[in-house]
């Protein structure tokens, strides 16, 4: 795997950038940092299928929707069944939520952040991954991952304990999550080699993820208005980030992550192949939990 960051990439200007005809699924397009990418997308010309619970976009041309509850495994694999994955030229996963003060589970009896943020998405790539790419004759470039999290920041989580059922802090959850859809990515890249793999980190982005952190409404709006200057808009984001999604030099680089400005970072130095196998092989006993079986791959 290689894990260095000794290379650039050139954005496409935005005058260039056109992904007419495109064919993107956004998996928690319908809110946040995911719905400001679905509809810039879009309004670039893709055909864009937005996965989430509300869809707030009816009205715009270019996007459809199915609807799902990420936070059951069921759905999670029935959602990754029905997406045309052979013809799909990106895929990007931006469901997100931040686990609460005390510990939820949901009805498959996994923490709810680590269910929703991270293991739907283990889920759904182990339904899509096989079949990625095997309907797109035409294409120059392999079909493209993007998994949405905060990649590079060392994170481990506790692979012995992804569920937090021996102890549980909030910190601890959604670092489990951090970890996960880091080593996802490392794991996806060894274990699909006909499709790409990358991380994002966004930085702070001003949407409602964080609405359940600090309690009443107001305090919320005053610590956003403290760290106002630390955050971006998710539209600027979106802009910003768009041109990396389809950037041909990126094409031989799966497996890289990229830091709020779409510049490459390097992957957590602390986050081996034996830490990852760890994790991986924690999701697949989470995943059967929720009767969801998912092949085992080790990375050497
Ligand atoms: N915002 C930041 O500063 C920041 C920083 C670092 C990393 N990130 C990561 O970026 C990603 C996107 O975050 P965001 O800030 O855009 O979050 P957000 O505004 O809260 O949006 C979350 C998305 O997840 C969907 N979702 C939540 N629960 C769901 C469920 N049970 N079933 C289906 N969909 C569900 C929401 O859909 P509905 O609205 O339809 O329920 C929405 O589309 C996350 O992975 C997050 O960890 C964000």
């Amino acid at each position: 795997m290689k894990r260095d960051r000794s290379w650039t990439w050139q954005p496409i200007a935005a005058t260039r950038l056109d992904f007419t005809g495109l064919k993107i699924a956004v998996i928690g397009g319908t809110g946040g940092i995911g719905r400001a990418l679905s509809r810039h997308l879009a309004a670039h010309g893709a055909n864009v299928v937005v996965v989430g619970q509300t869809f707030r976009d009816s009205d715009l041309s270019g996007i459809s929707f199915i609807k799902a509850d990420l936070s059951l495994m069921q759905e999670a694999r029935r959602v990754g069944a029905s997406l045309p994955a052979e013809t799909l030229d990106l895929v990007i996963f931006t469901t997100g939520i931040m686990a609460g003060p005390t510990r939820e589970q949901t009805l498959d009896g996994i923490e709810r952040d680590v269910a929703i943020s991270y293991l739907s998405r283990f889920v759904m790539l182990n339904e899509i991954g096989p079949r990625l790419g095997k309907g797109r004759t035409e294409a120059s470039t392999k079909p493209r991952v993007f998994v949405m999290g905060f990649p590079g920041s060392n994170q481990l989580g506790k692979p012995d304990d992804l569920n937090s059922e021996t102890s549980y802090s909030r910190w601890t959850a959604h670092m489990n999550t951090v970890a996960g859809n880091e080593a996802l990515v490392l794991d996806a890249a060894a274990r699909y080699p006909q499709a790409a793999f990358f991380g994002l980190n966004p930085g702070f982005v001003k949407t409602g993820i964080r609405s359940n952190l600090f309690g009443p409404k107001m305090v919320l709006r005053i610590v956003e208005w403290m760290t106002g200057f630390m955050t971006s808009s998710p539209e600027s984001y979106a802009e910003r980030i768009a041109p990396l999604l389809i950037s041909p030099d990126i094409e031989g680089h799966s497996g890289a992550m990229f830091n709020n400005k779409g510049e490459p970072i390097l992957p957590s130095s602390k986050l081996t192949n034996r830490i990852v196998s760890k994790i991986m092989a924690a999701s697949e006993t989470l995943a059967a939990r929720a009767k969801v079986q998912v092949a085992p791959f080790r990375l050497p």
